[in-house]
């Protein structure tokens, strides 16, 4: 679902200057390490904030998983990272990249088409080191308030705590980059917390081993639902895959000989038992939720950003709160898009609209347009959770390119997209990571 009206708003770049920001950037993933980039490019000053001692973000692999597997336990330590051990890219290298710094510009790469997560964070780290981004980094420092100065509005307070140490800064603007798949986001059914078996939600889901010979609920069948259930099918003794867009009622698969589809779960019983909506019955041991994530900004204590059912408001084009913005910014929000390049281009239009080569209309202008995105939204029955959700429209990307006086996603680009899209979706998304640019058509 693009925003609404991609042609409202300024859209030539003019030649206005502002006087260079202070700009704190938290998160050293692929959106602070973007925003980085382009803030400095437009010559700002750049602090960012890492609480890890790794760049790199989600692509970081963090083999720890948190103490409660479903991650509701308010005391928990967090872990940042969600990946799997095993984990591809769901994009192929080709659209995995930034527009002007593409996956595939080293040789001696995984010839795969959808690369290990290693190699993905290789490719940051070199990102990183080719704009000189180190530098700007503090690592091992955790954000932990953003608020506007009470007495001078335009100013930020970041107050960070590095080790034992809290210290609070003042900022003309922040990007922030926290990422959104870090709070999972928990399955509700009657007699969940009474069910006796194991839950984990696949944030803290790592390798298949403590599945083996075990009759396993997943529940959700998108990307991460699907590949986890054929990694643990080939351990466990049975897999039964719930999901709400499935309209099979108990269908085995194809994808082994222990594998099943079932409709959403009605409810859970104290004696093991899992009753699907379609009155099916499943004595299981553990319930695995692939369930998606919140949107979460602890750290963040001015009002006026609300985070309802995933959908961060009011922001104008997902990025800018219209009453904070510009200095104030989100990068990285939307998704089902080609993520690297659609968070450079909102990373560099953020620094062209804070140095002033960029101009965002007025407040009442940029929530008359989310309004009116939201507007539509309703109006053809679009649930609020896909607010972010670009579903590989481009428009998006384009519209944001144009402000910086970029070309948008590149034709071979699309074609590639294309060409993956049509190869799964309706199909066969089991075999999704198949695609190949032979399949090009
Ligand atoms: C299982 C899984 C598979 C995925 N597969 C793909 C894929 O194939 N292709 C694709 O394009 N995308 C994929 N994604 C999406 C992926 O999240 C993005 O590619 C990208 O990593 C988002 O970058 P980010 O910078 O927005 O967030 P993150 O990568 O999450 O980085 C956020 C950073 O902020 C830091 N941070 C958070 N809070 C604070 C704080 N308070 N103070 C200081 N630092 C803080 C974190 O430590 C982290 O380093 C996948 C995501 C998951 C979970
Ligand atoms: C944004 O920052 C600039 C420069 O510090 C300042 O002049 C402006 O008033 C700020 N805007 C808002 C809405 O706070």
């Amino acid at each position: 679902m693009p925003p609404t009206d991609l042609t409202a708003g300024p859209t030539a770049v003019d030649h206005l200057t502002a006087p260079p920001h202070n700009v704190a950037v938290i998160g050293a993933g692929v959106a602070g390490l973007a925003a980085a980039r382009a803030l400095k490019a437009e010559g700002h000053r750049v602090v960012v904030y890492e609480k890890s001692d790794r760049l790199g973000g989600t692509w970081a692999y963090d083999p720890r998983v948190e103490s409660d597997p479903l991650s509701l336990d308010p005391n928990r330590e967090i872990v940042h990272g969600s990946l799997y051990q095993s984990l591809r890219s769901n994009l192929p290298r080709q659209i995995l990249g930034f527009s002007d710094y593409p996956f595939s510009t080293k040789t001696n790469r995984d010839p795969r088409t959808f690369p290990g997560h290693q190699e993905v964070l290789q490719f940051l780290n070199e990102f990183a080191a080719e704009f000189g981004l180190v530098e700007s980094i503090r690592f091992g420092t955790e954000v932990v308030r953003v608020e506007r100065d009470d007495l001078e509005n335009d100013r930020w307070v970041v107050e960070s705590r590095h080790q034992e140490t809290n210290l609070n800064e003042l900022f003309t603007a922040v990007v922030i980059c926290n990422g959104h798949h870090t709070v999972p986001k928990v399955a509700d059914f009657r007699g969940r917390e009474k069910w006796p078996g194991k839950q984990i939600h696949s944030h803290n889901y790592r390798v298949p081993d403590p599945f083996e010979d075990l009759i396993v609920v997943v529940i959700g069948d998108g990307p991460s639902g699907t590949e986890i259930s054929l990694e643990i099918a080939a351990v466990a003794k049975q897999v039964h895959l719930s999901s709400r867009s499935s309209e099979v009622r108990v269908s085995k698969m194809d994808y082994g000989d222990n594998m099943w589809q079932h409709s959403k779960i009605d409810h859970a019983n104290e004696n093991g038992e899992v009753v699907f909506e379609d009155g099916d019955v499943v004595h299981a041991d553990i319930i695995l939720h692939c369930t998606g994530f919140l949107y979460s900004f602890p750290f963040l204590k001015t009002e006026g950003i609300s985070v309802e059912e995933g959908r961060v408001g009011y922001l104008y084009k997902h990025i800018f709160p219209p009453k904070l913005g510009p200095n104030l910014s989100f990068l990285g929000l939307p998704y089902m898009t080609l993520v690297f390049q659609m968070i450079d281009f909102q990373a560099k239009w953020v620094a062209h609209v804070l140095s002033g080569k960029a101009r965002l209309p007025s407040e009442e202008e940029m929530e008359a347009d989310v309004r009116q995105h939201y507007q539509s939204m309703e109006e053809k029955g679009i649930p609020k959770y896909h607010t972010h959700s670009l579903h590989f429209e481009l428009d998006y990307l384009d519209w944001l390119a144009n402000q910086v006086g970029a070309k948008g996603v590149d034709e071979s680009a699309r074609l590639v997209l294309k060409s993956y899209l049509k190869f799964f979706i309706g199909r066969d998304k089991w075999r999704q990571k198949d695609w190949e640019p032979t399949n090009l058509m």
